[in-house]
């Protein structure tokens, strides 16, 4: 089978992935020791992960050391270009890359966000499968997951998972 693209996420349930000004406090809601909601098992099944700029230098200002060392990493921007130890800057077409990875041989390609890269991802159909939590948590304002102006696209529900600290999780794969 061809590999996927696969967006892993979390959102507030009023639709938010971070404040205006980039604060991401919320999601520590659900923090609980001894439980990682599936990410460490997904990261099994990645190889390859997109980032738009603005996540990746979110990342950068942790000041931690880079998590994603053994996955080829790109990072989508039009303002930098080339590359570092950890990531490539990428500028051109997205359906071109995505198309150019899916020939490769390799496990899925995870994308994290943000926002921006989820709704150019999309415009073009180019998720295959999205695993969304949701955090019990109406954050009032900022930046959405779904930015407006995307085409229709209908997805089945093949799972959902709901955890004790009241996380929701669903798990779909698109359609058309
Ligand atoms: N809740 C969560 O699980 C979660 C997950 C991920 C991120 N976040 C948060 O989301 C926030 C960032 O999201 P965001 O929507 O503002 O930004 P983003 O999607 O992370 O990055 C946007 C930037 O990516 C580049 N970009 C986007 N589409 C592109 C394309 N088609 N081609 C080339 N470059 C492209 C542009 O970079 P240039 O400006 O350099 O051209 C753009 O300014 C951060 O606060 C982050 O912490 C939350």
């Amino acid at each position: 089978m061809s590999r996927e693209v696969i967006l892993y996420i979390a959102m507030s349930l009023d639709g938010y992935i971070a404040t205006e000004d980039d604060n991401i406090d919320f999601l520590s809601k659900v923090d609980v020791l001894g439980e990682d909601y599936g990410y460490g098992d997904f990261q099994h099944q990645v190889d390859t992960l997109i980032w738009g700029r603005k996540t990746y230098d979110k990342l950068l200002s942790f000041g931690i050391p880079f998590p994603h060392k053994d996955k080829k990493c790109y990072v989508l921007s039009k303002s930098r270009t080339g590359r570092n130890e950890d990531i490539e800057y990428y500028g051109g077409d997205l359906v071109e890359l995505i198309s150019k990875l899916k020939n490769e041989e390799g496990k899925n390609i995870y994308c994290d966000g943000g926002g921006e890269v989820v709704f150019s991802l999309l415009k073009n159909k180019l998720i295959d499968k999205m695993i969304i939590s949701i955090i019990p948590h109406l954050l009032g304002a900022g930046k959405r997951l779904f930015n407006d102006g995307r085409p229709e696209q209908s997805m089945d529900l093949m799972k959902s998972v709901s955890y004790p600290s009241g996380l929701v999780q669903l798990w779909y794969d698109m359609k058309d």
